[in-house]
């Protein structure tokens, strides 16, 4: 089946709706386990399986996912492939520093471009936003990395709406990614009118709300206290309760499509005018192939409908943030 192509802000970037997350990649430290086979083979298997874009970082395993991203793609061809990664973290003195001086983000993006072994990033988001610089000086020296052929597209990423704004002051900026589900849809209602105002592509990371939303989990679930969804709003009572609920809504509509629940949530994003591409993340390459069978689950309008009611309840200001970003 031909899948829908989505375009990225105001530029020629395309993807399919439906990207990978590659956070769990090369060992990031909040998923230690994931040895570096497994993750190469989840990422082509995401490439077999049709998906365009892989959405990767510096900081997810210091830059090892995005080796592995590289490595992984040198079996394909590079023009099918829409590549996002992002920066902002240094390291360098031994602590975490958030940083988007204009030079400082023009080195990330050579080093992001020498451990990806490509010549172009499709997309390149500043991961944070830091404290002190002025963000359309930020987003300025990544719109003359455009320029020379480095970057195809601009985003940035966990910045507020003031953020948002002060980064698009010249008209840059093509692309948000900040956290979005079913169960967090707290910043839809704040950045989501301006982005599509300004034809800002919106990419929602958690989309699965860490795997809750694949309806994997029952009221048994017990974390390891070192696993971050130990820790997670989500998986803690009365949210917990009230998130199962709203995820047994989905089940018979999975059902009609002969469809899981993940493939059925990623449906609703896909669907959803709102949002541009959705890049659910994965342990196994199996949830890969699952994952992108998504893209031929069409939702009808009423199906749509009733899995937003099912989740009335998480529109509003009530959810908060699930976690302190991991990164
Ligand atoms: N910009 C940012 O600051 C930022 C922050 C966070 C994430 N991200 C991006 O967003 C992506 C998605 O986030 P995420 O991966 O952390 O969370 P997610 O997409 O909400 O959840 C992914 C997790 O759900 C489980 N899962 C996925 N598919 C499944 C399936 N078919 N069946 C059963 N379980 C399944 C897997 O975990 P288990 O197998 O362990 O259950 C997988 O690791 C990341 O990979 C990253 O690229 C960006």
């Amino acid at each position: 089946m031909a899948h829908t192509e989505v375009k990225i802000g105001k530029t020629d970037v395309t993807s399919t709706a439906l990207g990978l997350g590659t956070n769990a990649v090369g060992g990031y430290n909040l998923f230690p386990n994931l040895k570096d086979e497994d993750g190469l083979e989840l990422v082509k298997t995401g490439l077999q399986s049709g998906i365009q874009l892989l959405d990767t970082a510096y900081v997810y395993g210091l830059g090892h996912s995005e080796e592995l991203v590289g490595q992984a793609m040198k079996d394909f061809d590079r023009h099918d492939i829409t590549l996002a990664t992002k920066g902002a973290h240094d390291f360098t003195t031994g602590e975490q520093v958030i940083d988007n001086r204009p030079e400082f983000l023009t080195a990330q993006v050579e080093a992001s471009l020498k451990r990806l072994n490509t010549d172009y990033i499709d997309i390149y988001y500043i991961h944070f936003p830091d404290h002190d610089t002025p963000k359309a000086e930020a987003v300025g020296a990544l719109q003359r990395l455009r320029e020379q052929g480095k970057i195809r597209a601009i985003g940035v990423s966990n910045f507020s709406l003031a953020q948002i704004k002060e980064a698009n002051a010249d008209g840059y900026l093509d692309v948000v990614e900040d956290e979005f589900s079913l169960l967090h849809q707290d910043h839809g209602a704040d950045m989501l009118p301006y982005l599509k105002d300004h034809n800002i592509s919106f990419v929602p990371y958690f989309p699965l709300a860490s795997g809750l939303l694949t309806g994997k989990y029952d009221h048994d679930v017990n974390f390891p206290s070192e696993d971050i969804r130990s820790q997670i709003a989500d998986f803690q009572e009365p949210r917990y309760s009230d998130a199962l609920a709203a995820i047994n809504q989905i089940r018979p509509i999975a059902a009609a499509h002969d469809a899981t629940v993940a493939q059925t949530v990623l449906a609703w994003y896909i669907k959803n005018p709102l949002i541009s591409i959705v890049i659910p993340g994965a342990k196994k390459a199996a949830q890969v192939a699952a994952n992108a069978k998504a893209m031929d689950v069409t939702l009808s309008d009423a199906e749509y409908q009733t899995i937003d009611q099912a989740f009335v309840k998480f529109q509003h200001k009530t959810s908060g943030k699930s976690l302190a970003d991991p990164e």
